[in-house]
């Protein structure tokens, strides 16, 4: 069994960070959200991956390598534009051959990983399997409505109108008959060709799909309240680990990591939270589900809930939460007049200023 694994695509959702780089090396616990979905792909006894990759496809391609850091070995398949999931199976053809497979959306998120699922696909005889779970805003997702049975009756991609709140998880399994099925189908309205439609398409010409419930947690990381709460199931269960410089002044508690070279000073940190390799925080409090990236530097702020990537810089700041803070980013206090605000922010940012 091989793995297809998605790392290209538009992310408009996670703009700005997505002009400069891909979403699927978003951090999250200070590791990119891709490398969680190789781990899972490694731990259900696949080793053959091919990486489909778009614009970003460098910086992918230095973050994965060819694959052994994961013990994958890693084949990459470039994307001329994001034409779709489906166009996706259709130009990873001759590395698929004739192995049945599992597709991998590389920002998505399962904390029970998809040993379950790609076991259960080996021992049974289906030509696709997806999994499902029930989410609040099905129009953001596939869609799919059951029959009394439990039986798939139809598939929409992203509908206006959803028909149930079943949204399908970014992970699929398929056998070498979806091939023909992407070949058969045609782009949908927004010009893609969709997965949702090549599954149809094995339904109608009398392919054996399964359906299941996904077990645990799961998260599509495409929007800011996603990557935030993945970022806190990450933190909530790393074990505490201070392998920096933390000074008699500073406080730390809960579930803390500390990287090596990091500088606590005069500072509190209260967990669950993680500090990467040589960031200095000083005179601040880090609250929980924050994720601090490396060589970052923290002056007199207050950060919580939140995730900043490397090399920024946070300084005078008091209560910055909920946020996603890019790398070598610097937010500072305006100088001068209180309560004003300054601001230089890329093209599709938000930024939401005190009320
Ligand atoms: P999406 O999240 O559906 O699309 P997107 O990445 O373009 O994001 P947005 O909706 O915010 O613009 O894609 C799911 C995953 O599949 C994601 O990791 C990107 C990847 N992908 C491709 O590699 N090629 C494609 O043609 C598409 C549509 C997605």
């Amino acid at each position: 069994m091989k793995a297809l694994v998605l790392a290209g695509g538009k992310g408009t959702r996670l703009r700005p960070l997505t002009h400069t780089s891909a979403k699927q090396l978003v951090p999250v616990a200070n590791k990119p959200v891709l490398y969680y979905g190789l781990e899972a792909i490694r731990d259900a006894g696949i080793t053959g991956v091919g990486v489909i990759v778009g614009d970003t496809g460098r910086e992918v391609q230095s973050a994965v390598g060819d694959g052994s850091a994961f013990g994958l070995d890693v084949t990459y398949i470039h994307q001329e534009a994001p034409l779709g999931l489906a166009h996706c199976v259709l130009i990873a053809r001759e590395f698929l051959a004739d192995e049945p497979f599992v597709m991998y959306l590389g920002d998505n998120f399962l904390v029970d990983g998809i040993t379950g699922l790609v076991d259960s696909f080996r021992q049974a005889d289906y030509d696709a399997q997806i999994l499902l779970t029930k989410v609040a805003e099905p129009q953001f997702y596939g869609v799919a409505e059951l029959g009394p049975d439990g039986e798939i009756i139809g598939l929409e991609e992203k509908p206006e109108h959803p028909r149930s709140d079943l949204a399908i998880v970014g992970v699929y399994t398929f056998s070498p008959a979806i091939h023909e099925a992407v070949r058969a189908i045609s782009p949908s309205a927004r010009g893609e060709l969709e997965i949702t439609d090549a599954i149809t398409w094995l339904i109608d010409n009398g392919r054996r799909v399964h359906s299941h419930f996904v077990s645990g947690y799961w998260r599509d990381t495409g929007r800011l309240q996603d990557m935030l709460e993945c970022n806190r199931i990450v933190l909530e269960a790393i074990e505490p680990d201070i392998r920096g410089t933390v000074d008699g002044l500073s406080d730390i508690t809960g579930r803390v990591v500390i990287e090596p070279g990091a500088v606590v000073e005069n500072s509190v940190i209260r967990g669950p939270a993680v500090i990467g390799a040589h960031t200095k925080i000083v005179n601040s409090f880090v609250g929980p589900y924050t994720s601090i990236g490396e060589g970052c530097t923290l002056e007199h702020a207050e950060v919580e809930y939140a995730i900043v990537l490397g090399e920024s810089t946070i300084r005078g700041v008091s209560r910055l939460t909920y946020s996603l803070i890019g790398r070598n980013v610097e937010v500072t206090r305006a100088p001068g007049v209180p309560d004003t605000c300054q601001l230089m922010v890329g093209d599709h940012s938000r930024v939401q200023v005190r009320s």
